[in-house]
């Protein structure tokens, strides 16, 4: 026998044999665009940690999200800033809120988008805490409620997705009831199962002004070392009624996404982070980098790990190479 039989290089040959062979095609599909929204009009602040992202009003939101439509992005997050800040983050569940107003105004405009809205209180607090506080905790179970109202007002605003990622335990039963209390069975329940406490979020506080005020998170979101933690997070949110669950961040997680994609038959989705967004662009922009190849490496591996829905700051740009390509 010659050796070698096996010459891999066979299927390398050109780009047809190559795409022919290929396991995994990033699509528009399973995209989801963060976007920030605030009070105000005509406001559009481009947030400096994260080039390409903007804190917007209302009617400037609905304008990108026409944009994204355009482009063959199928969803949105939205995260919002609120006027005014008080200790139990009681903006998070007014109707009058930014988020509320940008579901409402994104519906009557009949832009053809889910809207996924992400339910948490540390945009909305005083001191920048996803919860209740009491002589500098974190308090659980008194958290729950004004979770399940912000959820209730988003879902009443017509959000079809709620997604939290305030890491309070029993946060998705509490949401689920209430959800289906008021007549809301069909809004879905995204939840940040596997959230990490993570320093790759520090753009994101800049673009949320969410930054904790005192401490840190470390009391509620997972500690980065462990990875059958996760897989127990994961299996609680099933329990309590999640239809779709998430980690985050993603690519320091990919054996995470992995694991759960492995262990769970649900649709999983990744968050590719704030941090994560903001190194790429930066590299980019000194020239050290090609942003587009890294991107599309970065996302194809956060796919091939299992996540068939991603969150992602370079959805828009992604859109627009995949159609040029
Ligand atoms: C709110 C929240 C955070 C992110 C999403 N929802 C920040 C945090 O937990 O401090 C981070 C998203 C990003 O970094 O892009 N709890």
């Amino acid at each position: 026998m010659t050796f070698p039989v096996h010459r891999s290089r066979r299927l390398r040959r050109t780009e047809a044999l190559r795409g022919f062979v290929r396991e995994t095609h990033l699509t528009t599909g399973g995209l989801a665009y963060p976007m920030f929204v605030c009070p105000g009009s005509n406001v559009r602040t481009e947030v400096s940690s994260m080039p390409g992202i903007f804190q917007q009003s209302v009617d400037k939101a609905v304008e990108e999200c026409r944009e994204v439509t355009g482009l063959g992005i199928p969803a949105v997050i939205l995260f919002g800033l609120p006027e005014r800040k008080d200790e139990t983050g009681s903006e998070a569940c007014s109707a009058q809120g930014a988020v509320q107003r940008t579901i409402e105004a994104i519906r009557k405009a009949k832009i053809d988008l889910l809207v996924i809205t992400d339910v948490c209180l540390c945009e909305f607090t005083s001191h920048g805490h996803c919860g209740m506080i009491q002589n500098g905790a974190v308090l659980n179970d008194p958290t729950l409620v004004h979770l399940a109202n912000a959820a209730l007002s988003h879902a009443r605003a017509g959000a079809d997705i709620v997604a939290p990622s305030d890491m309070m335990d029993g946060r998705v039963a509490a949401i689920r009831a209430k959800l289906d209390e008021h007549g809301f069975p069909d809004v879905a329940i995204l939840s940040y199962a596997a959230k990490y406490c993570s320093a790759f979020y520090g753009p994101f506080r800049e673009a949320a002004q969410s930054a904790p005020q005192f401490g840190d998170r470390r009391s509620y979101q997972m500690d980065p070392a462990n990875a059958r933690e996760a897989l127990r997070e994961v299996a609680l949110d099933l329990e309590e009624g999640a239809d779709i669950i998430m980690v985050k961040p993603a690519m320091p997680y990919l054996d995470i996404i992995q694991g759960v994609r492995a262990q769970f038959d649900v649709p999983v989705a990744a968050y590719n982070v704030s941090g994560e967004y903001s190194m790429v662009k930066a590299a980019a922009r000194n020239g050290w980098i090609d942003e587009q190849r890294v991107v599309l490496e970065i996302l194809t591996g956060i796919q091939r790990a299992g996540a068939s829905i991603i969150l992602t700051y370079h959805a828009k740009d992604l859109a627009r190479w995949l159609k040029h390509c």
